[in-house]
């Protein structure tokens, strides 16, 4: 695949399945413009990207005004327009209904699923989206699908998130702009690793059995961004990929 000329805006580029993104789509001759709350870790995936001229945003996706200010101001200096869109941010949250505050539930919604429709309205603003259209990719989960006990939070920002591209699908396809997401399975990264350190090794042990396949890599994930995002699937928007490794078969 190649992504000369295109111009991808990453939102949680600092780590994981962000980072490895931004590493992929650099080597394949993309422009990026990677966004989290760590500049240290977004400098240094800038420096495992190829090519030149890659661009960061240190910002919490939770300052949805903030975002949308320095998303447009990058296109006004630039004078280029982004092409592709990866929300890769997220927060996972493990707590018993019993436990659940009001509090908790907003927060996971504006990390996880309020920042991708709000970026999407500013994509598409006048001169911020190349007027031959791009792609959307939101980094949903299979728990956007299925239920888990104590995951309420996480299951109803996943699950919003899967609902929110379809509708998006919908509105911006008269843009060409096709927006999709991406249900995987567990997959080691950071978030991940987290979570297996967490819950003991009987548990760990269990997690890893529900994926007839095994856990994944975040190639796996990578791979099917990288699809949803080319030409290779310009005739695809609206749908979830689950990338679970069978999880979901079951
Ligand atoms: N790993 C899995 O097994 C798995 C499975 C299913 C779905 N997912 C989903 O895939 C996505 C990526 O997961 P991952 O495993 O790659 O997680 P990760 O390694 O923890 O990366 C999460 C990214 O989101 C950014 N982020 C989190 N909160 C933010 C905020 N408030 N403002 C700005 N950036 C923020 C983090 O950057 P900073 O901390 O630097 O801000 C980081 O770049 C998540 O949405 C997750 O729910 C992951």
């Amino acid at each position: 695949m190649d992504f000369s000329n295109h111009k991808v805006l990453i939102i949680g580029a600092s780590s994981g399945i962000g980072k490895a993104t931004a590493i992929s789509l650099s080597q394949k001759g993309a422009s990026l413009v990677l966004v989290s709350r760590n500049e240290e870790n977004l400098k240094e995936v800038v420096a495992q990207c190829t090519g030149q001229g890659h661009d960061y945003i240190v910002i919490d996706v939770k300052n949805g005004k903030d975002l949308e200010e320095a998303i447009s101001s990058n296109v006004r200096n630039t004078g280029i327009p982004f092409s592709g869109f990866v929300y890769s941010a997220g927060q996972e949250g493990t707590i018993p209904l019993k436990f659940i505050k009001e509090d908790f539930l907003e927060d996971i919604l504006k990390t996880n699923t309020v920042p991708a429709v709000l970026v999407s309205k500013v994509l598409i603003k006048k001169g911020n989206f190349s007027k031959e259209g791009g792609s959307f990719v939101f980094i949903s989960s299979v728990m956007g699908r299925l239920g888990q006990p104590a995951k309420v939070a996480y299951c109803m920002s996943k699950g919003g998130l899967i609902a929110a591209s379809k509708a998006l699908a919908l509105e911006l396809a008269s843009k060409k702009i096709r927006v999709n997401c991406i249900s995987p399975g567990m997959v080691l990264t950071e978030m991940s690793s987290k979570i297996l350190d967490s819950v003991g090794d009987e548990n760990a042990d269990k997690i890893r059995q529900m994926h007839p396949l095994g856990i994944g890599e975040v190639k796996d994930v990578v791979n099917g961004i990288e699809f949803l995002l080319s030409d290779n699937s310009k005739w695809i928007t609206g749908i979830d990929l689950l990338i679970d490794g069978g999880y979901s078969a079951q």
